[in-house]
């Protein structure tokens, strides 16, 4: 399955007085994989949310593929048909096993449990989690619990996987493993990943980055020249 186009397009996200991203425009081909960077607080996480339709913006549109995501009057169904979100932290249920947490997508689309413990098996298998299929979040490092977060996304086939500083809380082996998993996914799958970082040594990465600041789009050619600032 191909992966999806997004198109930013003149977005603008204020909230009261504060204009948080300040008419930002880019594009993301079809199996891209990009890094949003940017300094804390300068728009990464507003960005991401508005891509995936959990907040609106104030001003322009947002497409993904055909759809105008801004317009939607029922998300759920755009987010569950085409987008993957994996967050900081990674929001898997205590209680239930490495396994279940990657089924719950799938009991969500009211795939026979059979056919969904099958389908869990083999996701935690391509995140390199076979065998910790019955571990408990808690029983499980911080790079495992990324990478079922990971599974977990890909479970609904999205086109679009974003990522919102998945590797923030890992160390630099285990945030390289959640980087080169995340680029496997795209060479395999062709999906559109997006992927919001602090991290300049993992943006290497990507195809390209997208540079934030203050909520604008910062051009390559003048991050160059931004004495001691690393894109
Ligand atoms: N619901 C909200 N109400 C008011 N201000 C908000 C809200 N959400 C975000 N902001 C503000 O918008 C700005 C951008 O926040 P955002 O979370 O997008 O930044 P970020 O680039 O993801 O930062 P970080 O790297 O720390 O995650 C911040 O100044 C934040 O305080
Ligand atoms: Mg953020």
């Amino acid at each position: 399955m191909a992966g999806a186009r997004v198109v930013v397009d003149h977005v603008s996200r204020a909230y009261g007085r504060a204009l948080v991203l300040d008419d930002v425009s880019f594009a993301v081909e079809p199996g891209e994989l990009v890094a949003l960077t940017g300094p804390s607080g300068s728009g990464k996480t507003t960005l991401l949310q508005l891509i995936g339709s959990l907040d609106r913006p104030t001003r322009g549109s947002i497409h993904v593929d055909d759809v105008s995501v801004a317009e939607l009057s029922h998300p759920v169904g755009f987010r569950r048909a085409t987008v993957g979100f994996v967050f900081q932290l990674h929001y898997l249920l205590p209680a239930l096993s490495a396994q279940q947490n990657v089924e719950l997508p799938l009991v969500a689309a009211r795939m026979p449990r059979r056919e969904r413990a099958e389908r869990a098996a083999e996701l935690l298998a391509e995140v390199d989690l076979a065998d910790r299929a019955r571990a408990l979040p808690a029983d499980l490092s911080g790079g495992e619990r990324q990478r079922v977060a990971i599974a977990r996304a890909l479970a609904g086939h999205p086109r679009l996987i974003l990522a919102d500083e998945p590797t923030g809380s890992l160390d630099s082996t285990a945030s390289r493993k959640v980087w080169e998993l995340l680029r496997s996914v795209r060479l395999r799958r062709g999906t559109t990943v997006l992927i919001a970082s602090h991290d300049a040594t993992l943006v290497e990465h990507a195809d390209r980055a997208v540079h934030l600041v203050d909520g604008r789009i910062v051009p390559p050619v003048e991050r160059q020249l931004a004495p001691g600032r690393v894109a």
